[in-house]
């Protein structure tokens, strides 16, 4: 082990020249004209597994972008890993906000400027050079691996649980392993044992066939703008609690023991508003940011238009108006009921002057995963040897749809270690991974190669 971490010492400049030239390929998996950048990201990210020593490596194609799988099973009595990662990427805009082009990787300030380069290639990445570090270095991994990378986890994996049906035995394994979250702070190492779910819906309301002179007609015809601006206003109250019957049925308050790890975290209210630029938080009394985060439900509008958007003034009262809204949801809640209710909440209090049309968008159920088995003791200890402190038990508020399906489809829990630190912007222009975090997570994820591999 220790010839494996002097290693990846050695040759930190040559993971950041190839982690830079993986961050170049824009991997965009929703936009249909990238889908020749996708299949070049899968087929890079077999070659990296190829040049760790991995066998078997495989682009898989499947009804969407392909799944990249590898393999090493030559650990007889050895734990199985399933190491999981997506190599898809957020779109770019706003494109201005970007300081450089958001595929030309940079470093800037000890960080990795690129998009992807926290969410999640950079992660991945990591990964597939602590193999590759132990392959150079000693006699063979303690452990066995079998890689699934996919390309739609941003699409909220559409082909994936089919994949893990179809290949249910080649994909037996004791535990999934997946780095697509972060650390508490900088030195602050974190594994996150719960994730919320997710359910996003379109609602869209139609008044008259066309837009209106808004002089003419204004007054006497229904404006779908302002039905849509009331029944969104309708789903909470003032203190955020959303009214939505049936909503919070299902919620599982957070355990003694969970209320126990979140109080040895150090959350400071101050540092978090200043690095948003917001001057008070918001949200459900009477909650902490936290356990608003952790452990809440929430109900989000992602976007909302209508009518006359342009430059200027025009009069006009429009035919149609449309949100984008998604629901953040906490076990034991069902994307499927909860979108069903929102579905009615819209349905049953629209007035007859609008009709409703309801478009079903992705979503993921939430996970919590037990924190008391080997593999996280493993994992803690790799962090803590790693980074010099120990890590920190926290849920977090995004999903990440197939960690549920891991459980359902393989039977696997999940270990989630993440390395990006909060202010990653993930998602946001100039997304970053911090470099001194990279490293010695790489080293971190060789220790718990070992650790879990010696038992
Ligand atoms: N890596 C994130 C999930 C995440 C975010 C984990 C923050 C921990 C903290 C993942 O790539 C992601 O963005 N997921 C989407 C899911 C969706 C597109 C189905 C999300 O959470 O919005
Ligand atoms: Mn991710
Ligand atoms: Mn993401």
């Amino acid at each position: 082990m220790e010839r494996a971490l002097s290693y990846v010492r050695e040759q930190r400049e040559r993971y950041l020249e190839e982690l830079k030239a993986y961050l170049t390929i824009p991997s965009i998996s929703s936009d249909p004209e990238r889908a020749g950048a996708m299949v070049e990201a899968a087929e890079h990210t077999a070659g990296l597994l190829r040049a760790a020593g991995l066998e078997e490596v495989q682009v898989q194609p499947t009804p969407g972008h392909p799944v990249v799988t590898a393999h090493w099973t030559k650990a007889p009595n050895r734990p199985t890993l399933l190491i999981y990662g997506h190599y898809d990427v957020q779109p770019v805009d706003p494109i201005d906000l970007w300081e450089r082009a958001p595929f030309e990787a940079h470093v800037k300030n000890d960080r990795i400027v690129a998009r992807g380069s926290a969410d999640d290639k950079g992660q991945l990445f990591m990964h597939i050079k602590a193999v590759e570090a132990i392959h150079q270095t000693g006699n063979g991994i303690p452990v066995n691996l079998k890689f699934v990378l996919e390309g739609e986890e941003e699409i909220g994996s559409p082909n994936l649980p089919g994949f893990l049906e179809s290949n249910r035995d080649r994909l037996s394994a004791d535990v999934a392993m997946v780095s697509d979250s972060s650390m508490w702070a900088e030195g602050i190492p974190a594994i996150t044992y719960g994730l919320r779910g997710l359910t996003y819906l379109e609602v869209e309301l139609t008044g008259p066939n066309r837009d209106l002179h808004s002089g003419s007609y204004g007054g006497v015809v229904a404006n779908p703008a302002e039905i849509l601006a009331r029944l969104l206003a309708e789903v909470k109250d003032e203190n955020s609690r959303i009214l939505i019957p049936g909503f919070y049925d299902r919620v599982v308050a957070l355990s003694e023991d969970e209320l126990e790890l979140l109080s040895r975290v150090p959350f400071d209210e101050g540092q978090y508003k200043a690095e948003l630029g917001v001057a008070e938080l918001w949200g459900e009394a009477p909650y902490s940011p936290l356990e608003l985060v952790w452990a809440r439900p929430t109900f989000e509008v992602n976007g909302i238009w209508g009518g006359f958007t342009g430059t200027g003034a025009k009069t006009v009262l429009p035919a149609k108006a449309t949100a984008k809204v998604s629901m953040r949801l906490v076990p034991e809640q069902d994307p499927d009921e909860i979108a069903a209710m929102v579905e009615r909440f819209f349905r049953e209090r629209a007035p007859g002057s609008v009709q409703v049309r309801v478009t079903r968008y992705h979503g993921g159920r939430p996970v919590v995963v037990p924190i008391d088995n080997q593999y996280m003791s493993a994992v803690a200890r790799a962090l803590e040897d790693a980074f010099g402190r120990e890590p920190l038990f926290i849920r977090e508020g995004g999903s990440i749809p197939i960690v549920a399906d891991f459980k359902s489809i393989l039977g696997l829990d999940t270990v989630l270690i993440g390395f990006s630190l909060p202010d990653a912007r993930t998602h946001s222009p100039n997304e970053n991974l911090h470099l001194p975090s990279f490293f010695t997570g790489i080293e971190s994820l060789v220790r718990t190669l070992y650790y879990i591999g010696e038992g």
